[in-house]
């Protein structure tokens, strides 16, 4: 079969298309298919090398989000699984391939009027969004600001908060058009990278941020008093070391900081939400955001695009 492969870490030329042996599904793993590939921030992460120092190797599979049809179950799995479609989350890796196995408790049945495209530009970016707003405590009326909201995790961050009825839901961008897209998507309040911006409110109640860096503390002054920052995502890299410095100077405001990952939540509470959001998403209730179909063997086009900052929600390559 056909994969893509980081023969060398560094730039997108490094990612060459491979002929590799079809994996075989171990126990509690099902084979699929693939019609659609998500291409995530945490691949290009891998591509450069960074996560190095975490056993990512050259010769590394990238891709965490398939979806497809199921081809052959491993031992200890309902062999009904085969010929279902399926959205699947791979793990770190295997994705971009002709061929993924994934583990059966992180399967999601497509519902018949869900395109694979667009099951893999919310299968993984819907629960962070949800379970990193419920991390927040978001209640209705409070106002939310989510810094990072162009890619499928703020996208789909902002759609929820205004279901929840939230009171503000104001985004970062890099980019007027980014920021009239989101607008579309229901965010009331547009903010350049620094949280800056004509109509910026001048607190929030909860922030959820994708970003993180260096500028992440000065994101405690945009808090209300009782404020929640919750960091979801790290595409800036790490926060000062002593971030928690301004923290503590704001003690007299009762701020809250936490970051989340979806790896804390059960799978079957992660299946059930998923679920429900799928099936919003089939009757148009959430909506999906593909930035470009892509050809598998174009995914160093892909992250090209990826590295210029220029993609809107979520790349999707197709085999
Ligand atoms: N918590 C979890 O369980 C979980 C699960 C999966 C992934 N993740 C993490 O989520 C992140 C990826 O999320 P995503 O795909 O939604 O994000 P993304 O598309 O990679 O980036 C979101 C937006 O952040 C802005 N941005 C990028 N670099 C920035 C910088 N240096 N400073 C300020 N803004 C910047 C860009 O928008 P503008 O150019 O418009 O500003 C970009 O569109 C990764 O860190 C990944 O590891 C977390």
């Amino acid at each position: 079969m056909r994969a893509v492969s980081i023969r060398r870490f560094g730039d997108p030329d490094g990612l060459a298309v491979i002929d590799a042996a079809a994996p075989v599904p171990g126990r509690g793993q099902v084979l699929i298919a693939t019609e659609a590939i998500g291409v995530g921030g945490v691949d290009v992460v891998i591509r450069r090398g960074d996560l190095a120092a975490y056993g990512f190797r050259e010769g590394h599979v990238p891709g965490g989000e398939v979806a497809g049809t199921v081809t052959a179950v491993g031992g200890g799995v309902d062999p009904s699984w085969v010929g279902r479609r399926v959205w699947a989350a791979t793990g770190t890796g295997g994705g971009y391939a002709e061929q993924a196995v994934a583990p059966v408790d992180d399967l999601c049945p497509l519902p018949a009027d869900l395109p694979a495209v667009a099951s893999v530009a919310l299968g993984s970016a819907g629960i962070v969004a949800h379970f990193g707003l419920a991390h927040a405590h978001l209640a209705a009326g409070e106002s939310v600001l989510v810094r990072g909201a162009a890619g499928s995790i703020g996208i789909m961050t902002v759609q929820l908060a205004v279901l929840a009825r939230a009171g503000a839901v104001a985004v970062t961008t890099a980019s007027p058009e980014r920021g009239r897209r989101l607008r579309e998507l229901g965010a009331t309040h547009t903010l350049d990278r620094s949280g800056g911006g004509e109509d910026s409110p001048a607190g929030f109640d909860v922030i959820i941020d994708v970003v993180a860096g260096g500028a992440m503390p000065s994101f405690f002054d945009r808090l209300n008093p009782n404020g929640r920052l919750v960091v979801v995502g790290a595409v800036g890299g790490q926060p000062p070391d002593n971030f928690g410095t301004s923290m503590m100077a704001a003690f007299q405001r009762s701020l809250s900081f936490a970051t989340f990952s979806s790896a804390t939540v059960p799978g079957s509470l992660r299946q059930a939400v998923r679920s429900r959001q799928f099936a919003a998403a089939a009757r148009g209730e959430l909506h999906t955001v593909v930035h470009e179909i892509l050809p598998l063997a174009h995914a160093a086009q892909a992250h090209r695009k990826m590295d210029a900052g220029e993609v809107f929600g979520r790349i999707v390559l197709t085999p």
